[in-house]
């Protein structure tokens, strides 16, 4: 089975369909959490629910479109990040990401992007790598500004959360300029 090790005993791995019950667990730690600022499909409280995130992701996969990838740390999930989506004919993708709460602050999320960057715009020779976020998720912002991607401008009122509307902001990278940069990146 295909792992990477993101740091000490943090592991980063396809998310799969048989991994729903774990899923749904890593779910009830992290639901209140990640509900502000992930999309409520994603965002489940059964097992059945967190069985469909996985299908449809799998389901994408197939079609070489949306990919997931889970954060497992000492054997438990903390977190994971994924291609939203995957356009190989435009070269385009966005990535995504989330944590449990305990597992915030600690490089995780920054380091595994780069990895899904690097995969993305080296072995499948992307074009164009965006992040788009609520524009006061200021951890998120974070990891896109870490990862050297630059600010396009502002999706005004295009985010429901509780019966109110917020701004996002959207995050590039260009293959030219991971490239330039991601020696340094690694390091
Ligand atoms: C967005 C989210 C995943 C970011 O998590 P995060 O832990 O801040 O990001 P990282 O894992 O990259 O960690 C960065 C932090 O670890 C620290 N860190 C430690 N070692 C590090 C390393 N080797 N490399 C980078 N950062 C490191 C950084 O200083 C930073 O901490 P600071 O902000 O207190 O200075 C998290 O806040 C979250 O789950 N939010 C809710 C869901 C969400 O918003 N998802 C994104 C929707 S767009």
């Amino acid at each position: 089975m295909f792992e990477t090790v993101v740091r000490d005993a943090v592991v980063l791995k396809p998310l799969e369909t048989w991994h729903a019950d774990e899923f749904a667990e890593h779910m009830s730690r992290a639901r209140d959490h990640i509900r502000p600022w992930v999309g409520p499909t994603f965002v489940t409280d059964t097992v059945e629910g967190a069985r469909a995130t996985l299908q449809r992701y799998a389901t994408a996969t197939a079609s070489d479109g949306a990919r997931i990838y889970g954060l497992w740390d000492g054997g438990k999930i903390v977190g994971g990040v994924m291609f939203v989506t995957f356009d190989p004919v435009w070269g385009i993708c966005e990535l995504g990401c989330w944590l449990e709460p305990d597992a915030v602050g600690g490089g995780l999320i920054t380091r595994s992007v780069e990895l899904l960057m690097e995969w993305a715009f080296v072995e499948r020779g992307m074009s164009r790598v965006e992040w788009r976020c609520r524009t006061d998720n200021d951890r998120s912002v974070a990891v896109a500004q870490r990862l050297r991607m630059r600010s396009e401008g502002v999706l005004r009122s295009s985010w429901v959360y509780d019966e109110n509307r917020y701004d996002k902001e959207v995050f590039s990278i260009l293959r030219a300029e991971w490239m330039g940069t991601r020696a340094v990146i690694a390091q």
